[in-house]
């Protein structure tokens, strides 16, 4: 059996996980740092300073949880970029610390590969406070399903607070950005948006439950596709189509707080809509162009219900991770680590932190 221990620490979320022969998560803890909220988005030195904070409690909860002893350990996968260099510094500097002390290989993960991969996830066997808390659904009955299988080519989607880009996979170490936006994460359009109708921080989940029960044609907000056969993304439009729907153009200025109940939910629904089809016609152009025999989606907004159901319609297979492995988590680096080691790409102890994904146009 070969165990990983992936560290996260990307963005606001401290994260460790150890997984057994890829995709089966034995263990994963994510510490959120609420701290963000109060300026609804993430503030870097404060996001530094809280990694600093939870890495060492984070990764001993993990231990503990997987029942697997650090010595027993193969591997240390961190993710080494893309995100912010503070935060990156704190998760690489402990992966490092191991894999020395421990005289195991480092393995060097992109997060954006990462979210492709965390649809091969699957909760685990072994019995533990953080296995039993993830196993609710599909793993209930203590027996791991079989990983979802990805057919290639396909094409992936990394949908998240920081990204919205488009890949096609020849396999899962031979993959090309396609398409990516040109202003806005889709995630961060909803952000903006929950700000904009002060719902609070992140603005994803909440206006996901609001637009339940809204109506999405109540308002024709814009569906930028740019060029016919673009494969980027464009999400600021639609931000500001919402800012002037709700607080009034210049010189009829209203607030938020004016709009009743339903309005909100039937801004919230038609907001929804417009991302949903956007995400999807430029899914189909790139399964079009890369002749995709299966769909995968990764990264926060993979958790969209309406997204979810869109696409349950789908010409092809698409595949996404389980809702708790959508957002960031380690178990995703752990898993694809397997996968980066058994294809030797390993690093030394000067590996540094990178703000940029590994792929690029
Ligand atoms: O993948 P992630 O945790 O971090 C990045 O790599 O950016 O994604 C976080 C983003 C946030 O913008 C959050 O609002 C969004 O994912 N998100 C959602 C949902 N859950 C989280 N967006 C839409 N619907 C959701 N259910
Ligand atoms: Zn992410």
């Amino acid at each position: 059996m070969s165990l990983i221990l992936g560290i996260e620490s990307t963005c606001d979320e401290t994260a460790a996980a150890v997984v057994a022969d890829g995709p089966r998560v034995l263990a994963s803890v994510v510490a959120t740092h609420a701290l963000h909220a109060r300026y609804r988005g993430v503030v870097p030195e404060i996001a530094s300073r809280a990694h600093i904070d939870s890495i060492l409690p984070v990764l001993i909860e993990t231990l503990a949880a997987s029942a697997i002893k650090l010595a027993d350990i193969d591997a240390i996968a961190v993710a080494n970029r893309p995100g912010l260099v503070g935060s990156l510094l704190v998760g690489v500097t402990a992966a490092k610390t191991l894999a020395w002390s421990l005289a195991k290989p480092l393995i060097p993960v992109d997060h954006v590969h990462a979210h492709l991969y965390s649809v091969t996830l699957t909760p685990g066997l072994f019995p533990s406070p953080c296995t039993q808390r993830e196993s609710q659904g599909e793993g209930s009955s203590g027996l791991s399903p079989a990983p979802p299988q990805v057919i290639f080519p396909a094409v992936g989607l990394v949908c998240s607070g920081g990204h919205t880009s488009l890949f096609h996979l020849r396999s899962w170490l031979d993959i090309d950005l396609i398409g990516a936006t040109i202003d806005d994460a889709v995630g961060e359009a909803y952000d903006k948006v929950a700000a904009i109708l002060e719902l609070g921080y992140p603005g994803g989940p909440i206006i996901d439950t609001l637009a339940q029960s809204g109506d999405p044609r109540a308002v024709q907000f814009p569906r930028t596709l740019l060029e016919r056969e673009s494969l980027d993304f464009s999400f600021s439009g639609l931000k500001t189509a919402v800012l002037y729907h709700v607080r009034g153009h210049k010189g009829r200025e209203k607030r938020a707080d004016s709009l009743t109940p339903a309005d909100i939910a039937n801004v919230a629904a038609s907001f929804q809509a417009a991302c949903v089809d956007v995400l999807i016609e430029k899914i189909r152009r790139a399964a079009h162009r890369c002749n995709a025999r299966t769909v995968v989606i990764g990264g926060g907004v993979s958790a969209n219900s309406g997204l979810r159901r869109a696409l349950s319609r789908f010409d092809i297979p698409v595949l996404f991770p389980p809702l708790q492995y959508c957002t960031d988590n380690a178990a995703m680096s752990a898993a694809l680590g397997h996968v980066l080691l058994q294809a030797n790409v390993t690093a030394t102890l000067d590996l540094e932190a990178q703000p940029s994904s590994q792929f690029a146009i």
